[in-house]
């Protein structure tokens, strides 16, 4: 299961798609073709990756008429050469918790969507890295994604609001952890990193003495690269291979694997 990562953080706008996105490309460069789930309504990372999906092609298609996921994923590029897969999102998923939130066994639909996946593409064979892009709500998406990856990887913005967030968070992962019956394996990583400015600096050191080895010694710098490339529909290896995003997120996934949170 430490080959699955959930990106998860209930505040929008901390870098959710942007690490999705990349750490997957950053697998792709390795050589792995990783797997790339987008529950999020608003599809930005599907937006980035593939022409619009219809609904009924999308991963709404999975809760609302059982389509399998295998159906669904399609061929995406990934790092330049590399290539991944993408299950798109869609705008409908909106309606996941109120159409199926009290269904029975609904906070599993993922995990067995995702345990079916791997059976019809690869059986036998050691399954491809699986990375899910989450919406900044706690509803039965995002439980689902937490039951399916056993594994949470949140990022952080390196703002003024960082340190509340991050407090907000970790009852959020709590309230998980109570439905889930165990503790949620989760690291943090600082986005958006600003080392010009003292504040970075200070907000870095108030998340580590929260959270101490849960928080990766790599932070992920605020760069044009990093924010320009999802315009042009790459990630940022793709976009400047040797930019300063793309060793950012390169060195965040050798820590990963050196620290045993994932492995591929
Ligand atoms: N390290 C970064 N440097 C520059 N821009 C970034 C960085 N990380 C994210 N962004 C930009 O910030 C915005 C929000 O990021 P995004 O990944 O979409 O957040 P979320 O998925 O959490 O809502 C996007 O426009 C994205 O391109
Ligand atoms: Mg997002």
């Amino acid at each position: 299961m430490k080959s699955r990562l959930t990106v998860f953080n209930q505040k929008g706008g901390v870098g959710k798609t942007t690490t999705a996105l990349n750490l997957g490309a950053a697998l792709a460069a390795r050589g792995l073709s990783p797997l790339l789930i987008d529950l999020d309504p608003q599809a930005h990372l599907s937006a980035i990756l593939a022409p619009a999906a219809d609904s009924n092609d999308s991963l709404f298609a999975f809760y609302n008429t059982g389509r399998r996921l295998d159906e669904l994923a399609r061929a995406v590029s990934l790092a330049g050469a590399g290539r991944g897969m993408l299950v798109p999102g869609h705008p409908e998923l909106i309606k996941v918790d109120a159409l199926f939130g009290k269904g029975p066994n609904i906070l599993n639909r993922l995990r067995e969507g995702v345990e079916a996946y791997f059976l019809h593409t690869a059986p036998g064979a050691q399954a491809a890295p699986l990375i899910v892009d989450c919406s900044p709500m706690l509803g039965v998406l995002s439980l689902n994604s937490v039951f399916a990856t056993e594994r949470v990887l949140v990022p952080i913005s390196t703002d003024h609001l960082a340190v509340r967030g991050a407090v907000q968070l970790q009852n959020s992962l709590k309230a998980l952890e109570h439905v889930l019956k165990r503790r949620v394996e989760r690291r943090y990583v600082l986005t958006r990193f600003d080392g010009r400015r003292r504040m970075s600096h200070e907000i870095a050191e108030q998340l580590s003495a929260a959270f101490g080895e849960e928080l990766c010694a790599t932070r992920i710098a605020e760069t044009v690269a990093l924010a320009e490339s999802p315009a042009h529909g790459r990630d940022v290896y793709a976009h400047a291979s040797g930019s300063r995003g793309a060793q950012d997120y390169t060195a965040l996934l050798e820590e990963l694997l050196a620290c045993g949170f994932l492995e591929v």
